[in-house]
């Protein structure tokens, strides 16, 4: 395949739309997967509100996939802040990844593979030795990715509406 794929640290404030269209994208498959999943237009301005700031306080990195010029994924991931809380026999940094997509066409390909690998070793290198990351327990794709890149399910979240 001939296609030139490149993976870039991008700052989300300054590819703003870039960035918001591809979590648009990804809102509208959690949105299918999940019916309580509010809205894009309602949560649009929260939510890059959220990734912004946690971009610039908590050492987050967004990369971005382009194919060819053309944005096709990105993933995002940042520290989770450290409190008292933790219970676990590792103590230091943790990577959590919140937001990951890569766009119909391109998928296949091994572009998340490439996004998820770089992220990685970014914080590898930054010392962090646990990352960790939520999916929909109906989202096949996203858990078979995970499983095929050494992520255990350690934990089941329950809710309840009331
Ligand atoms: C999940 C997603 C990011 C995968 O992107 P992708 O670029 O197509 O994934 P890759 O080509 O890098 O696949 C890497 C591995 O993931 C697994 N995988 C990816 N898509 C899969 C699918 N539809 N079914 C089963 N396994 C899949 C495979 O193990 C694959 O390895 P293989 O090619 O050796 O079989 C993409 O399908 C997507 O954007 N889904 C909607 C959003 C989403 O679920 N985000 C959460 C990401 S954790």
């Amino acid at each position: 395949m001939d296609d030139k794929i490149e993976i870039k640290p991008v700052i989300i404030k300054e590819h703003f739309d870039e960035v918001a269209a591809m979590m648009h994208q990804l809102h509208i498959h959690e949105h299918s997967l999940f019916d309580k999943t509010e809205a894009w237009t309602e949560i649009q301005e929260s939510y890059m509100r959220h990734v912004i700031h946690t971009q610039e306080t908590c050492e987050g990195t967004c990369l971005v996939a382009y194919v060819n010029e053309i944005p096709s994924g990105f993933i995002f991931g940042y520290i989770e802040e450290q409190d008292d809380s933790r219970i676990e026999i590792y103590k230091g940094k943790e990577l959590y990844v919140s937001d990951g997509y890569v766009a119909k066409e391109y998928r296949g390909l091994g572009i998340y593979r490439k996004l998820n690998e770089e992220l990685e070793r970014i914080y590898t290198e930054k010392g962090v030795r646990r990352i960790c990351r939520y999916t929909l327990i109906n989202n096949t794709s996203a858990r078979q990715f995970l499983e095929r890149q050494g992520y255990m399910v350690t934990r089941l979240l329950y809710e309840k509406w009331l």
